[in-house]
C-alpha cells in the first residue's frame, strides 16, 4: 500500500513515520522547502521522543520519502492524508485555506481513485467543502476520476506522539463509502491486529469527535484550576481534593492536575473553534466559553502571586524560570503559559533568566533577546529573586535544597505545576507557593 501525507509538521511527520514503520510506503509532502531539504538530510523540524530513530530507519529502508511536490507524489497512491495546519482565523474559527488548497491540488493531479482523508482538526462540514474543492478541480480539467473523502482525526499527544500513534486508545474514521471504509480498514490493520480499535462513524460525527475530545480535556483542566484557586481561598489542599475526587471511577485520576493553564497548538484553538461552530449554528456553548475564560486567567496566576509576594513592585527583580515549552517532552512553544508569564514580568520591569531542556531555540525564535537564556537549571537561578517552575520536566522534580539555597537570593519558589512536596520545601526553609497548595499570600 502506498500513501501520501500532505503537511509534515507534528501530525504529518509522526503519521508518516509510524505508517512507514508498519510496512506502508509513505511520501510526506510539505511546501516548506527548507523542512523537506533538512528531512532528506535526516534533520527533524521538531523534537519528539523516538521520532528521529523512526524517521532514520524508515528513510534508510526506503519506505519513507520526503518531497515538496504533491503532484509528483500521487502515482499509485490509494490514500492522501491532509495534515496541514488549521490555525484560528481572526474571529477564532478554524482557517481552512490550507486544507482546501490541498484538496484542490489533489484534484488537479489525480488520475485514479483516491480517498482524500482529512487528519487536520477541522469543523463539522469541512469534508463536504473538501469534496467540493477537489471535484471542482476535476471538473475544470474534465477529468472523470472517482474519489471519496473521509475524516480521520488525530488524537496523538505531543511529547508522546509516536507511542500514541503506534498504540492508540482508538482510531476514529468517518466515511460514507464502503470502498473507503474497506481501504481504511486495510490501512489500519497492523494497529487493529494489535488490539487498537477503529471506530467507524459518519463524517460529521467524526469531525465532531475530535473537538469534543479536546474540549472535554480542556474543561477538566479549567475546572480543576478553578477548584484549586478556590481551595487556596478557603484553606483546602487541592492535592488532597484531587486524590479524593480522582478515586471516583466516574471522574478518574487523569487530567485533573491544576497548573498554569493549558497551552499548545490544539486546546486553545480547538475550544475557540468549537464555540464558533456552535455560534454559526445558533447555539451558545456556555461551558466552553467559561473554560476559555478560566484558562486565560490561570496563565497569570503565578505572576499575580509573585507580584503580591513582592508587595506589588517587581521592578528590578530577576526571576529564574524552569520550563518554557507548553508541556514536558516537547519543544512546542505555541500558546505556552510561560510566554504570558514572561511578558507580564517584563512589563513590570522585572528581568527573566530561563531554562528549558529542549525548547531554548524555539523560545529564542519567539522572544529574541528579551530574556536571558541560562545554560542549565542552576544557571537559571543564580542570583535571582525567586524560582518559577512553569513546565514539569523530570529534571526539575527533585530539588537539591543545599544547592538552590546558595544560588537564589531569596528562598522563594512559585511552583506552577505542584511538583514539590509542600512540607519538605517549607521544612527546608523556603517560602512555597503552588496552585491551590502552599503558603498563603
Ligand atoms: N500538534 C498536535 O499535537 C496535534 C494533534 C492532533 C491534531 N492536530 C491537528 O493537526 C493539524 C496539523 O497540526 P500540526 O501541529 O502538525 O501543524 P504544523 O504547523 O506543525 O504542520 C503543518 C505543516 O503543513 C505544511 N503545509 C501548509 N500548507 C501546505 C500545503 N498546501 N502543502 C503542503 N504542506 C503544507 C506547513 O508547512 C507545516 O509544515 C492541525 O489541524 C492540528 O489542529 C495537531
Amino acid at each position: 500500500m502506498k500513501i501520501t501525507i500532505v503537511g509534515t509538521g507534528y501530525v504529518g511527520l509522526v503519521t508518516g513515520a509510524c505508517f512507514s514503520e508498519v510496512g506502508i510506503d509513505v511520501t510526506c509532502v510539505d511546501i516548506d522547502e527548507k523542512k523537506i531539504e533538512n528531512l532528506n538530510k535526516g534533520i527533524l523540524p521538531i523534537w519528539e521522543p523516538g521520532l528521529e530513530d523512526l524517521v532514520k530507519r524508515n528513510t534508510e529502508n526506503g519506505r519513507l520519502h520526503f518531497s515538496t511536490k504533491l503532484s509528483e507524489s500521487l502515482d499509485e497512491v490509494n490514500i492522501v492524508f491532509g495534515a496541514v495546519g488549521t490555525p484560528p482565523d481572526e474571529d477564532g474559527s478554524a482557517d481552512l485555506q490550507y486544507v482546501l488548497e490541498v484538496a484542490r491540488e489533489v484534484g488537479r493531479h489525480i488520475n485514479d481513485y483516491v480517498i482524500m482523508v482529512t487528519k487536520s482538526t477541522v469543523p463539522v462540514g469541512t469534508a463536504e467543502k473538501v469534496r467540493a474543492a477537489l471535484q471542482e478541480e476535476l471538473d475544470k480539467r474534465g477529468a472523470d476520476v472517482d474519489f471519496d473523502v473521509a475524516s480521520n482525526p488525530e488524537f496523538l499527544k505531543e511529547g508522546a506522539a509516536v507511542n500514541d500513534f503506534l498504540k492508540p486508545d482508538r482510531i476514529v474514521v468517518g466515511t460514507d463509502s464502503d470502498r473507503a471504509r474497506k481501504l481504511m480498514e486495510k490501512l489500519y490493520k497492523p494497529f487493529t491486529m494489535n488490539g487498537h480499535p477503529v471506530i467507524f462513524m459518519d463524517i460529521v460525527s467524526s469531525e465532531m469527535t475530535k473537538y469534543a475530545a479536546n474540549s472535554m480535556l480542556a474543561t477538566k483542566i479549567s475546572f480543576m484550576n478553578d477548584i484549586a484557586n478556590l481551595c487556596e481561598i478557603v484553606g483546602a489542599d487541592v492535592n488532597a481534593v484531587r486524590k479524593g475526587i480522582g478515586s471516583d471511577r466516574r471522574i478518574g485520576p487523569y487530567f485533573i492536575y491544576p497548573g498554569t493553564g493549558y497551552g499548545g497548538s490544539c486546546f486553545p484553538k480547538d475550544v475557540k473553534a468549537l464555540v464558533k461552530t456552535a455560534e454559526h449554528f445558533g447555539y451558545d456553548m456556555a461551558v466552553l466559553k467559561a473554560v476559555e475564560d478560566v484558562n486565560q486567567r490561570q496563565k497569570s496566576v503565578l505572576f499575580a502571586k509573585a507580584k503580591k509576594y513582592f508587595d506589588g513592585n517587581l521592578k528590578g527583580k530577576t526571576f529564574g524560570i524552569w520550563g518554557l515549552a507548553f508541556k514536558p517532552q516537547t519543544d512546542d512553544m505555541r500558546e505556552a503559559p510561560s510566554l504570558v508569564i514572561i511578558e507580564k514580568l517584563l512589563a513590570e520591569g522585572a528581568k527573566v533568566k530561563a531554562y528549558d531542556p529542549v525548547a531554548m531555540e524555539e523560545t529564542k525564535r519567539v522572544l529574541g533577546d528579551k530574556i536571558e537564556y541560562a545554560k542549565d537549571k542552576y544557571d537559571a537561578i543564580l542570583d535571582v529573586d525567586a524560582l518559577f517552575v512553569v513546565t514539569e520536566w523530570p529534571e526539575f522534580k527533585v530539588l537539591n535544597f543545599k544547592v538552590i539555597k546558595k544560588l537564589l537570593s531569596e528562598n522563594v519558589i512559585f511552583d506552577g505545576r505542584n511538583i514539590y512536596d509542600v512540607e519538605e520545601v517549607k521544612n527546608n526553609g523556603f517560602k512555597y507557593f503552588g496552585i491551590g497548595v502552599g503558603d498563603k499570600l
